[in-house]
């Protein structure tokens, strides 16, 4: 007989507890603990993994042969090659392409594009790979199809053949590939786990997208779709699954308030790469980056356009975050940041005002606050500069996120322009981290980073002193070692001493 227990599981960290508790000690979080149901599973399904009812009567292959360990030598070389996606921005960020048998969970806000993403990049598998499913939990049949229609995605199942569009537990029929055999790409609007993974053993796609694995379902577990256990239990299926009939994963999670996925302790754990699907759901431009990689490099990003027929490539995004080169305002500075190994010259705005208020506002849109406070109190200390009764803003061109310290130099020469109310040289990069004695420190990949300003064709480069460069880079170098110096140099009339 069915016999059921408590647990009490955080839905933040997807931490477990006999008791309950106001407070998660696994990730300092409150009020998140909240009683759970952990049922006895009498289906095909338990916690030692999911055994197939549809292939061997129930029961487990009695043919299949024990693993046994093999000797590091024994283990044969030929890996499966990765294969492209047909977007050469996932590809970076996947780390040269999709792995055979991965398990990909891609994060972001509702409405940024993950669905649009995946429906785009399904189709340009499908022209290459046979069987693509794209798994539907949250949309019907239709509503795939009209958004296909949108994006000028040409292979979906034709009117009839599919489902009753309602994603309900009776539409388990994804067209066989017998019905239509110039079509590889399949939607099965689904939300119950155990149809799904019927489908994936007896379709055998190579590739699989589950959007979204929130909205699934197992019905052996009375807590709710998207609850910690629900979203733990449907993952660890789907990859045993994947990974024994090795089909590549593309599972799409929604984020919390916080900006974590959902369970995203227990999720992350599981899956071999976690990117995120970020950007302002009002600005046009998207990145997408890697946090978690097993086959690659993290950090990396890859950079797209939402137009009106979808998600588009943006090759060169440093035009995008480049702003109107003609109409420079004053308190404006081009930095070249680096994300993993992509840099990205951006220019960045700063406005420093009388203050009306008792103590003065101070607000950065995609530079880091802490760094803007820091940079503020350097200029005041160091260079003289009376800022701590002004209010200060600075924000990035597009939004765009640069968190690392190589900003800092041109975020404090564009404060300081502000404040002048000058034009820094628009030709001009600047490139360093600022210390708290006002010194200029050394960054990393800064070859990167001035070939880059030397190709969108910036004249000048000003970078800390002592850094190792590379000759005939195409610049001007100022190599300076004091903030002071970077300010002289970047703003004309500081040189003339005005
Ligand atoms: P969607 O992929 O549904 O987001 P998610 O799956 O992450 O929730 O993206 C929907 C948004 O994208 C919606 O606000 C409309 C916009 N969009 C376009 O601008 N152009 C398009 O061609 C499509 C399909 C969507
Ligand atoms: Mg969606």
């Amino acid at each position: 007989m069915a016999k059921s227990k408590q647990i009490y599981v955080c839905s933040e960290c997807g931490a477990e507890y006999t008791q309950w508790f106001g407070y998660c000690k696994e990730c300092d979080s409150y009020g998140t603990i909240s009683e759970e149901p952990i049922e006895q599973k009498n289906s095909g399904f338990s916690r030692g993994g999911w055994q197939s009812n549809t292939r061997s009567g129930g029961r487990a292959d009695k043919t299949a042969k024990p693993r046994v360990s093999l000797k590091f030598s024994q283990i044969n070389n030929d890996v499966q090659a990765r294969f492209p996606s047909g977007y050469g921005e996932l590809d970076r960020v996947l780390g040269g392409g999709i792995v055979p048998g991965a398990l990909v969970l891609i994060g972001g806000d509702p409405g940024i594009g993950k669905s649009t993403l995946l429906l785009q990049v399904a189709n340009q598998l499908s022209q290459r790979l046979s069987r693509i499913l794209y798994v539907s939990a949250e949309e019907s049949g239709q509503q795939v199809k009209l958004r296909a229609s949108r994006l000028g995605v040409g292979v979906l199942p034709s009117e009839g053949e599919t489902t009753n569009g309602n994603g309900s537990k009776k539409s388990k029929s994804a067209p066989k590939p017998e019905e239509k055999p110039d079509n590889d790409l399949y939607v099965l609007p689904e939300t119950d786990l155990e149809e799904i993974l019927r489908e994936l053993e007896s379709l055998k796609p190579q590739v699989a997208v589950i959007d979204s694995i929130q909205t699934l379902h197992f019905s052996s577990l009375t807590s709710a779709p998207g609850s910690v256990a629900q979203v733990r239990e449907c993952t660890s299926a789907l990859m045993q699954v994947g990974k024994r009939e090795n089909i590549t994963l593309l599972i799409v999670g929604h984020v919390t308030k916080e900006g974590a996925i959902a369970g995203p302790r227990v999720l992350e754990h599981l899956v071999d790469t976690v990117l995120y699907f970020e950007g302002d759901r009002y600005a046009s431009h998207r990145l997408l980056r890697s946090v978690k990689n097993r086959f690659g490099a993290t950090h990396e990003i890859g950079i797209f356009e939402m137009a009106d027929k979808g998600l588009v490539e943006v090759d060169n995004p440093s035009e995008l975050f480049l702003g109107n080169r003609d109409e420079l305002a004053p308190g404006t500075a081009t930095i070249v940041a680096c994300e993993g190994t992509r840099p990205i010259v951006v220019e960045l705005q700063a406005l420093v005002s009388p203050t009306s208020y008792t103590s003065p506002r101070r607000s950065t849109t995609g530079v880091d606050y802490s760094r803007l406070q820091q940079i503020l109190a350097v200029l005041e200390k160091r260079v003289g500069i009376p800022l701590s009764k002004l209010d200060a803003y600075v924000a990035s061109a597009g939004g765009l996120g640069v968190g690392e310290p190589a900003a800092d130099l041109g975020m404090a020469v564009a404060i300081v322009a502000s404040f002048r109310d000058r034009i820094v040289d628009p030709r001009t990069v600047l490139i360093g981290e600022v210390g708290l004695g006002g010194q200029v420190r050394l960054v990393s990949q800064m070859e990167l980073r001035l070939k880059e300003a030397a190709k969108l064709g910036f004249k000048r480069a000003i970078v800390p002193k002592g850094q190792s460069l590379p000759e005939d880079i195409g610049l001007e170098i100022i190599a300076i070692a004091k903030v002071i110096d970077a300010i002289i140099a970047a703003i004309p009339s500081e040189r003339s001493g005005e």
